[in-house]
């Protein structure tokens, strides 16, 4: 297999041999060429690769009651605003999922609720933003 152009003008520019957490850097964020970098990568059956958020909303369903448990425990502090927070949101599947999920069952909580999403890759940060247009929660990204 090949090297891309791009990385192999990268890689003679830098001497021919960098540490691996400089390639990975290069392969996954760049933002002109990476994989989460570049905003190109697909996650899901018809994807890159499949992750269980990804299949549908079973898993935020999953995981729903114990982070309701977890906000009401935080919701007794009288006008406090909860957030959810997420590291590497992929798609944005399961975000979207758990904000229409809580506003479905808790709405009280939801009033109450931001989602925060963290996310160094611009490109998959766009992709979460098309994701979550309509997500019934106020969404920061971070
Ligand atoms: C394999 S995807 C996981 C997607 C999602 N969690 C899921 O299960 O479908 C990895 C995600 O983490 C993001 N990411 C990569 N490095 C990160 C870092 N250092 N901090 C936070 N997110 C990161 C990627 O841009 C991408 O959105």
């Amino acid at each position: 297999m090949s090297l891309p152009a791009w990385l192999l003008e990268r890689l003679q520019a830098a001497g021919g041999r960098v540490p691996f957490s400089t390639y990975m850097g290069w392969v996954l964020h760049d933002p002109e060429h990476g994989a989460y970098g570049a905003g190109r990568l697909r996650i899901g059956p018809a994807g890159d690769f499949a992750t269980a958020p990804s299949l549908g909303p079973d898993f935020a369903a999953l995981l729903l009651p114990q982070l309701a448990e977890w906000l009401e425990t935080l919701a007794a502090e009288p006008d406090a605003r909860l957030a959810l927070v997420e590291a590497g949101p992929g798609e944005g599947s399961l975000a979207a999922d758990l904000a229409a999920g809580l506003a479905a069952g808790w709405p009280a909580l939801a009033a109450r609720t931001d989602l925060l999403l963290v996310e160094p890759n611009p490109g998959m940060a766009a992709r979460q933003r098309r994701r979550l247009a309509d997500c019934p929660l106020p969404c920061r990204w971070a």
